[in-house]
């Protein structure tokens, strides 16, 4: 058996919105799956079904083979979360904090102690062992928060955002710990409003709008649903001239946030683009590699909020 968990027609209402409208998706052990979408298309309420912190309407949902359903108790000792808010004690140590969790889950002392010492150490908390939780950075607090999900030895960890609230030097030490867990086996879905994190991180991406997938794959098979092989950013006075000349060369046009782009059918230099162009007012050019932003643009739409670096 090597589906982790499997999601099939999920239903999910609250009042008359009816957030979750036939949602499926699997995610095999040992794979990093990113689920990207706009605000409220319904990601943290998957991630709360799943880790059964709210009940769903209709559906069918699989973890490791078995039924939720039947799962009860059982279940949230499987997954471990990293909710969207810090769920820690702020007064508490590290290691209080990672204690604390552990007793919870039922871990025998002998084990909490062997598991504290080892998340510490493979965290690197060791480094603020007497600064209580309040006082760290936003930073340490969720590679103390990711410690914490995986304190019981979960077979799949669940984070929701996990870089969304850090500056980027701690963004980029928790993409190195995720990468850790990721190629150390640990089967992850995440949600990430952070396209170049998904890009980097996950092995496969859902992208989702309204309450279902509308597309899935790995990196390379979204970017390859994008017409371009190349996206030329342009900037001009006279949008509408320059839209009709690449319309005329057989270039798709894209305009998403106020900025026009041009699907080139092969890679081009800037001087062969603005050669292409000539006659059109251009003020500036910018060629970029189709990434999982033009996928994402492309199959979900821009009413997203992207993050960069
Ligand atoms: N407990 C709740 N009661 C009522 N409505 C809720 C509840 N939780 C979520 N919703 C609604 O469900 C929809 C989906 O919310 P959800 O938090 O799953 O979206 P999301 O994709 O995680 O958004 P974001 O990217 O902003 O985190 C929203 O319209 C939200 O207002
Ligand atoms: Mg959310």
């Amino acid at each position: 058996m090597t589906t982790a968990l499997h999601i099939d027609h999920l239903h999910k209402r609250f009042g008359s919105n009816h957030v979750l409208d036939g949602f499926s998706l699997q995610v095999e052990k040992g794979e990093v799956l990113g689920l990207l979408g706009p605000n409220g298309c319904g990601k943290s309420t998957v991630l709360h079904i799943v880790c059964q912190l709210l009940s769903y309407d209709a559906g069918q949902i699989l973890l490791m083979g078995k039924p939720l359903s039947e799962l009860s108790h059982g279940a949230r000792a499987m997954v471990g979360l990293c909710t969207q808010r810090c769920a820690l004690y702020p007064d508490l140590l590290p290691a209080e904090n990672l204690h604390f969790f552990a007793r919870l889950y039922g871990l025998s002392e002998k084990d909490r102690k062997q598991r504290v010492a080892e998340l510490m150490g493979r965290f690197a908390l060791e480094n603020f062992a007497r600064t209580r939780v309040g006082q760290l950075s936003g930073g340490w607090q969720q590679r103390l928060h990711l410690a914490v999900a995986l304190i019981h030895r979960p077979a799949l960890l669940v984070l929701d955002e996990p870089t969304a609230a850090v500056d980027v030097e701690a963004r980029m030490d928790l993409w190195r710990l995720i990468e850790g867990l990721r190629d150390s086996g640990t089967t992850i879905l995440l949600t990430s409003h952070h396209l170049a994190e998904a890009q980097r991180l996950c092995t496969r991406v859902a992208l989702m709008r309204s309450g279902t997938v509308v597309a899935q794959g790995s990196v390379p098979e979204l970017t390859a649903r994008v017409p371009g092989q190349a996206v030329a950013k342009v900037q001009s006075q006279d949008e509408g001239a320059v839209m009709q000349r690449a319309l005329d060369l057989g270039w798709p046009v894209r305009q998403h946030a106020n900025q026009l782009r041009l699907l080139l059918p092969h890679p081009l230099g800037l001087r062969e683009i603005v050669d292409a162009l000539d006659g059109t007012q251009v003020s500036a050019v910018s060629v970029h590699p189709v990434t999982l932003e033009e996928a994402y643009l492309e199959l979900v739409g821009d009413s997203a909020m992207m993050a960069s670096i």
